[in-house]
């Protein structure tokens, strides 16, 4: 499957990016900033997952980020779009094979850590996926990995020095912790909150570790910048809504777009 999809996106480009991103809930309208080389939509590409959740619009963008080529996932998938933990891992692999070395993960999570505020990023220096189906299980693919692959640096621990310092010389807020990733689609409820509070996990979010997991299987670098859009549920007393994710991306996207472009220039 992998290789008949690679095949198709060389019949339709052979450019070679260094760089691959994922662009979270909100963050899509990043690829529309980069110089763009092409752009291939995933409906072209077989067997693909098509992009079902709001403000994914589901294709690859491929272009150029001050000099770095990059392709950008302008749109992801997600267990509770029904995907599987494999086919969330397929464009992973895919930007593997087309080159990508480095891979930088985006999404929108719920602060559970009481100093966070929405509106503040977090950098993820690691992550709990023990609630969600790993991308790994099945028969292993030989040639991208090992089939017992050791996650005790999943995010790179060079690149996450190099981002706190372009935060910090940005002047953007960059707070830095546990992601925990769950299925979704329903926001957690305050006694979820409550647990996840006490395994040590400083944000909440519904994609990212599968991908990262998927990533460090196949030896990608990977670091992941988390916008923190809302207090999680019981935290304080709102209601949340998946409006409410998107609004507050829009609101911080120059600083996010600041941020990506400062990080790709730094690899
Ligand atoms: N929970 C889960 N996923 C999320 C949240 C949340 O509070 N905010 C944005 N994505």
């Amino acid at each position: 499957m992998l290789k008949a999809q690679l095949e198709k996106i060389r019949s339709i480009t052979d450019f070679k990016p260094e760089i691959a991103i994922v662009l979270g809930s909100g963050l899509g309208e990043f690829a529309e900033k980069i110089k763009i080389h092409c752009t291939i939509h995933y409906s072209e590409i077989p067997d693909f997952p098509i992009s079902t959740a709001p403000s994914h619009k589901g294709e690859f963008v491929f272009g150029e980020i001050e000099g770095k080529k990059v392709v950008l996932m302008q749109g992801r998938f997600h267990l509770y779009e029904g995907y599987t933990s494999k086919q969330i891992a397929n464009p992973i692999r895919l930007m593997h094979l087309m080159g990508a070395k480095t891979l930088i993960l985006t999404n929108a999570s719920g602060g559970i850590n009481t100093s966070f505020n929405p509106g503040d990023f977090m950098m993820i220096t690691d992550h709990i996926s023990c609630f969600v189906p790993s991308p790994l299980i099945g028969k292993n693919i030989d040639v991208l990995g090992t089939r017992f692959p050791d996650m005790s640096n999943a995010y790179d621990k060079e690149l996450q020095k190099k981002i706190k310092k372009i935060a910090l010389e940005n002047n953007i807020k960059l707070q830095s912790g546990v992601y925990v990733q769950l299925k979704g689609p329903q926001f957690e409820t305050p006694a979820e909150i409550k647990m996840l509070s006490a395994m040590g996990a400083d944000a909440v979010g519904m994609s990212t570790a599968t991908e990262t997991i998927a990533a460090v299987h196949c030896s990608m670098k990977v670091c992941a910048i988390s916008l923190i859009t809302n207090y999680a549920c019981g935290i304080c007393d709102k209601t949340l809504s998946g409006e409410e994710v998107i609004a507050m991306a829009d609101r911080v996207s120059d600083d996010f777009e600041k941020l990506i472009t400062e990080i790709v220039k730094a690899i």
